[in-house]
Order: C-alpha cells, then sequence, then structure tokens
C-alpha cells in the first residue's frame, strides 16, 4: 500500500501541493519518497529512502519548480527500502516517470522481454517494467494514449498508476485496478490521488476511478477511458462531505473498523504472492527434518492455523511455538536440519528476533511471513514471503492476521502439490475455494455487522467469555478471544472444545456466555457436544456456524450465520471477521478507544 498524489495547476509551485498531499497519505506507506516534475519540458526527478520530512529537506524538493508533477511515498512490497526502488521509475531517458501502488503479478515474464530487447532495468521493483512498457509501444509511433492503452491491456494484478511524460509535458495519465484512486477538481486545477484526505485541502469535488479505467488529466479537467474498448465513460462528479481526520480513515471511526472492512482487498493483495519464493519457502519446508512455526501474540495463532493446514493438505508435522517460550523449550535441540518458519506483521518484535538469533547460531534455516520490506526479519531470513497487508494502524491486529493464515494457506497448498498429496481435483477444488476467500468476507462483513451490532448491545455488560472452537477452529476462538481481551478488556478465556472438560467447564453457571466457533466439517459433530456440555449447565451459547446450519441453531441462543461452502481449513480467515467486529463494538459501547488499548504497542520490540 503506497501513497500517490498527482496534480495540474494555474497557480503556485505543484511541489508544495505534492509534498502536502504526501503527508496526508503517509499512514498508507512511509519507507520511501519520491517526486517528479515537468518545468519547460524538462523532467525533474528527486527520489530516496526515509520519511518524508527527511528527504524533502535533504533533497531540497520544494525547491523544484513546475506546475504539474506526482509524488509517491512507498510500502515496500518488492525489493527493500532503498534509493533504487523508490518511486518514480523511469524509462532509460527518463521522459516517462511512473508512480505506483498495487502489484503487478506478470512484471517477472514482462521483464524478461523487456531485457531482451535491450531494456536495462535498475530497481528489484515490479513497477519499473510500466515505464519501459511505454517506452517500447511509443517506438510504433502511437502516442502516449495509445501506448498506455496498449500496455494497460498487458499489465496483469493490481494497480493504481500515475504516469507523467515529456511527451505530453501538460497532462498526467492514471489509471486503476483494483487499488484506489481517485480524482479531483477545483478552480486552481486537476488533482489525483490515492485516498481523498490528501485532496480534500483542494477540493471536495472527487470522481472515484473504477477497475479497468484509465483518465487523462489536463489543467481543465480530466476525461475518463474504458481500458478494455477505449470508449469514454461520463461520470458525474461526487461531493465529499468528510473532515480532514474522517477522511484519513476513510470515514470510518477508527482505523481497527477501516482495517476490519479493507479485508476483502488486503486478502486479494495476499492472493498475489511472488511465485518463486513461494516455491523457495515451500522447497526448504519439504527439506527439513522438523519445521517450528515462531511467532507471538496474534501471529502465534496464524501459526496455530498454519499447522493444521500443513497437517491436513501437505501431511507435513510442525510445531507451532510462541517466541518466547523457544528458547526455553527447543533451544538446545535445535539444528542445521531444523526449519524456523516465522511468522511476524512488523518483522521486529523482539521474543521473534531473539528466537531466530538462537536458531541462526545453531545453524537452523530461518523463513519468514512478514507485512515489513527492510524489517530485521526480512534482512535475517533465508527467504521470506510478504503477506501484502498494507500497513495496520490499529493496535489490534485484524487484516493482518486473516493474511497471514492465507499465505500460509498457499505455502501448504504448494507443498501439498510438490509432495503429491492431493489430487489434481482436489488441488483445483482447494485453489478455488482459496481465490472466493476475499468474497467470503465481504459477503460476511456486510450480512453480520449488524447482527454483531446487536449481540454487543445485548453483551455489553457481560463480566466473563469462553471461546471454544475444535481443530483449526481452536486458532479462531483464540483470536477471537485475543480481540476481546486487548480491547475491551473483559476477562476471557479461550480453549480448544475438547479442554473445556478438562478445567474450563468449572467457571460455567447460569448465563455465562460461551462463543462457539462451529463450521461445518469434520469437527462439526464434536462442537455439538460440547455446545450441549454447556448449555445442560446454564450456559448461554452464541454460535458462529454456517448459514442454514439447524442443528446449531437449535441449540443456540444467538447466532452469526456464515456463507455456505468454506471448506473448515479456511475457515479462520472468514469466522474470525464477525468476532473482530464483536470486540470492536464492545469496546466502543464501552467508551474504550479500539485503536489504541492501554498498555499495548503495535509492535513490541523490548524483552
Ligand atoms: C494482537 C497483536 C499482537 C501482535 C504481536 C506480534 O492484536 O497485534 O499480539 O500480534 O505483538 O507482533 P508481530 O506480528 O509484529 O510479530
Amino acid at each position: 500500500m503506497c501513497g500517490i498524489f498527482g496534480c495540474i495547476i494555474r497557480e503556485g509551485q505543484a511541489v508544495k501541493l505534492i509534498t502536502d498531499g504526501l503527508k496526508r497519505l503517509e499512514y498508507r506507506g512511509y519507507d520511501s519518497v519520491g517526486v517528479a516534475v515537468i518545468n519547460n519540458n524538462q523532467m525533474d526527478i528527486r527520489k530516496d529512502k526515509g520519511r518524508i520530512e527527511e528527504v524533502v529537506s535533504e533533497l531540497s524538493i520544494l525547491e523544484m519548480e513546475g506546475k504539474i508533477g506526482l509524488g509517491h511515498t512507498r510500502w515496500a512490497t518488492h525489493g527493500a527500502p532503498a534509493y533504487e526502488n523508490a518511486h518514480p521509475h523511469t524509462d532509460e531517458i527518463e521522459s516517462i516517470a511512473v508512480i505506483h501502488n498495487g502489484v503487478i503479478e506478470n512484471y517477472s515474464e514482462l521483464k524478461d522481454e523487456l531485457i531482451d530487447k535491450g531494456h536495462i532495468f535498475r530497481s528489484r521493483t515490479d513497477t519499473e517494467v510500466i515505464p519501459h512498457l511505454i517506452e517500447e509501444e511509443m517506438k510504433s509511433d502511437i502516442g502516449l494514449q495509445g501506448a498506455m492503452l496498449r500496455i494497460l491491456r498487458r499489465l496483469r494484478g493490481s494497480y493504481a498508476l500515475v504516469v507523467l511524460s515529456t511527451h505530453e509535458p501538460d497532462k498526467l495519465y492514471c489509471a486503476r485496478n483494483e487499488s484506489p484512486l481517485v480524482l479531483g477538481i477545483s478552480g486552481n486545477g486537476t488533482y489525483c490521488a490515492s485516498d481523498v484526505p490528501a485532496l480534500l485541502p483542494y477540493t471536495n469535488q472527487v470522481n472515484y476511478l473504477r477497475n479497468g479505467e484509465m483518465a487523462i488529466l489536463d489543467i481543465d479537467g480530466f476525461s475518463i477511458i474504458k481500458i478494455s474498448d477505449g470508449s469514454e465513460i461520463v461520470r458525474p462528479n461526487t461531493e465529499i462531505t468528510w473532515s480532514p481526520e474522517m477522511a484519513e480513515k476513510q470515514g470510518y471511526i477508527h482505523f481497527m473498523l477501516k482495517e476490519i472492512h479493507e479485508q476483502p482487498t488486503s486478502l486479494r493483495d495476499g492472493l498475489r504472492l511472488q511465485e518463486r519464493y513461494l516455491d523457495l519457502l515451500t522447497q526448504f519446508l519439504d527439506r527439513g527434518k522438523e519445521v517450528f512455526l515462531v511467532a507471538a501474540g496474534t501471529s502465534y495463532h496464524s501459526c496455530l492455523a498454519g499447522a493444521y493446514l500443513f497437517s491436513k493438505l501437505a501431511r507435513l508435522t510442525t510445531f507451532p511455538v510462541v517466541s518466547s517460550e523457544f528458547m526455553e523449550i527447543y533451544g538446545s535441540t535445535v539444528g542445521i536440519d531444523s526449519i524456523i518458519l516465522t511468522v511476524s506483521q512488523s518483522g521486529e518484535t523482539y521474543d521473534t528476533l531473539k528466537a531466530i538469533d538462537h536458531a541462526r547460531m545453531r545453524a537452523a534455516t530461518v523463513l519468514g511471513v512478514t507485512n515489513t520490506v527492510g524489517s530485521t526479519l526480512t534482512r535475517v531470513a533465508r527467504a521470506y514471503l510478504i503477506q501484502q497487508s498494507g500497513p495496520e494502524i490499529g493496535v489490534a491486529a485484524t487484516k493482518t492476521f486473516t493474511s497471514q493464515v492465507l499465505v500460509l494457506a498457499q505455502m501448504a497448498l504448494r507443498l501439498a502439490k510438490n509432495r503429491g498429496k492431493l489430487s489434481q481435483d482436489e488441488l483445483d477444488e482447494f485453489e478455488i475455494k482459496l481465490h472466493l476467500v476475499p468474497d467470503w468476507v465481504e459477503e460476511t462483513i456486510s450480512k453480520s455487522e449488524d447482527t454483531v451490532k446487536k449481540l454487543a448491545k445485548n453483551h455489553l455488560d457481560e463480566s466473563l467469555f469462553l471461546f471454544l472452537g475444535r481443530g483449526i477452529s481452536s486458532a479462531t476462538a483464540l483470536e477471537g478471544r485475543l480481540k476481546l481481551l486487548e480491547i475491551t478488556y473483559i476477562p476471557s478465556l479461550a480453549y480448544p472444545a475438547g479442554e473445556s472438560k478438562h478445567g474450563p467447564i468449572s467457571i460455567i453457571e447460569e448465563g455465562v456466555t460461551c462463543i462457539f466457533v462451529c463450521p461445518r466439517g469434520e469437527t462439526h459433530n464434536h462442537i455439538l457436544g460440547s455446545i450441549m456440555e454447556m448449555k445442560s449447565r446454564g450456559a448461554n451459547i452464541v454460535s458462529v456456524c454456517e448459514e442454514g446450519d439447524e442443528e446449531v441453531k437449535r441449540i443456540s441462543d444467538e447466532v452469526i450465520e456464515m456463507p455456505r461452502g468454506i471448506p473448515e481449513e479456511l475457515t479462520p480467515i472468514v469466522y474470525i471477521t464477525p468476532l473482530q467486529l464483536l470486540a470492536y463494538h464492545l469496546a466502543v459501547l464501552k467508551g474504550l478507544d479500539p485503536d489504541k488499548p492501554r498498555n499495548l504497542a503495535k509492535s513490541v520490540t523490548v524483552p
């Protein structure tokens, strides 16, 4: 997730607006910054890694002159934060500058093709193929518009991109597929940005570019063109009534709620993993004598779900362990044949880094799944995958949990394929279901939010909750409990349901609320038994179950219904979303700030 801003103005200097706009978008990404302007048909580009304030002052960006330009703040997805990976990227003679947010899936085949034609690449980004593709198409005399349409039809993946070129020095070309881009217009000019907050100081008249659309901006306004057939689209502008603070959260009251709602998008991005790294990681997993899944907090719950996925799909035994206990339990046995798969959103959690330091000292192979390119984890791991969730501002992990489980599911599936553990039909079927996950999450969030709000009201004065699930749903139950605990401070327990009769059942008395995670699948019959155990002792039963699951509904007091047909192995990604919402709405009803829970930090970098 990156920040994009572009403008063409009558009065003032474009860089002033660009740098102000980028500051308002810094929550979208902040590892590198770059600006390009055109003045007297000369392109001036300045960029580097670092925060906006630093880069703007070190490169004297505010001295750049011109009435047209673009700027970018980066959240690395391909290539570490570094000067050469910062946007804009250009063709060889710097006549075309491109900024981009998203992931170009087919960049390596496009790059190989361009290298064969003699293009020289300077970065490790997927974005750099775009200016080179435009340069190549411009050779056939079809003009910038023609070249843009041709190259856009070849790009696969997600993008919001803006192009500035000395070929047409008074225009900006923008395009969108799955990554947001919004256009704006005022008496002083025309603008584009990845989010509304950057535009609000200049205009409240905006037009949201849609998937498959390209826009051409000039000083008088913009035209929108359908990429597939080049036809023009006319759509009225929208008037924005949000305050700047609301706009930063896209109209949501809190970042946590915005991030919960962002999950369909972050999951779609999470399906675009880099194939070669997916292969590399699974090869390592296959070779190890023993595989440990090491993480803390929510990331540990992802690992728990991961252990079920690796076992059920790929028949690989793994040992999930919380980072802070790794040295105590496995420190003296871990060795050259061990694989440590570390999962960490930040890539900076102290306990996790300590565990992998120790494992590396004993010659084990460390792999990573993280959201943060350039983090310590990406520097020390032999290989890593980026989970593509984009920055998460709310302290409670939401979209990063679902992306992590999705990444682990894809690793398990790839390993199953390489090991021949599933038939081709089973592989194909699972692959199709994986791609349905973002839609299921979208459906769940939109259908369940009202039910969850009512549930939160009904249980506002509760002093204790018990979360139970079986099989992979025990990971969902643990994560649901962690969300509730973190932001509402209501004491609660979570257990694999089968364990409840070995202790937790003693706390059950009339009216205690038990939340059961009970998808259809292998664990369904067992969970019915667990519900009855609790119900017969007076518990109030809230079940998260499949739509139309009459057996569960009959014995529950309240239910949250989930889409049909989700394979049990993928349910943590979908079934966790109403539990995230429940924690959120309870916190808000209690007057607490869910974005900043007491005593907690987003990244725990101390012992
Ligand atoms: C929970 C939460 C924390 C983190 C934990 C690990 O909502 O955010 O429990 O999951 O501190 O952080 P990472 O994944 O950055 O290693």
